[in-house]
């Protein structure tokens, strides 16, 4: 290969790398959105009573991304590749906080790692390293992923949401075998 063609592939290279940098900042800011937290001693309360359906928050937590969904009525899938296109609504995995009902996880892809990144119009979690989807509630939608996104320990406080204690229905999570 010439140093000219050798130069423009990777000009092209480069450019392609930087456009897919900005895509993942633009992802994150959609998604980075807080709600009012404290932290302290290895916890993180968070109020949020101001979440606002479909729209997802992110926090962090032990050095974790903690996702935070407020579920609408209706949150089918999109598509469901795998077959599983229940409404995440119904799904048992969810936190019931003041009559509403969220998705907390730890922000991580359960096959490698990655942050994925929310579509609320089509309702699921895309991550963009090996092409895994989750639903709305967690669940996989597409390998790699060999399981649903994580639920970190937690209590409900009223409103508020205390990560890294847990509460009592984080034990009823872990009883009926949702949570590991
Ligand atoms: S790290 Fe998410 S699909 Fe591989």
């Amino acid at each position: 290969m010439s140093d000219r063609r050798q130069f423009i592939t990777g000009a092209g290279l480069a450019a392609f790398t930087g456009l897919g940098a900005l895509g993942v900042l633009y992802g994150a800011k959609r998604t980075w959105d807080m709600l009012p937290s404290v932290k302290a001693a290895g916890f993180t309360t968070i109020d949020v009573s101001a979440a606002q359906e479909n729209v997802l928050v992110t926090e962090m937590w032990r050095g974790k991304p903690i996702f935070i969904l407020k579920l609408a009525k209706d949150a089918k899938p999109a598509s469901a590749p795998n077959g599983n296109d229940a409404n995440a609504y119904d799904d048992k995995r969810l936190l019931e906080i003041d009559g509403s009902k969220y998705l907390v996880v730890i922000g991580l892809c359960t096959h490698l790692g990655c942050i994925p990144a929310y579509y609320g119009d089509e309702n699921k979690f895309k991550c963009a390293c090996h092409g895994g989807e989750f639903s709305a509630s967690g669940e996989v939608l597409k390998s790699p992923p060999p399981s649903p996104l994580v639920i970190p320990p937690f209590k409900i406080d009223g409103t508020k949401l205390v990560l890294g204690e847990q509460g009592p229905e984080y034990k009823k999570l872990v009883a009926d075998g949702i949570v590991a």
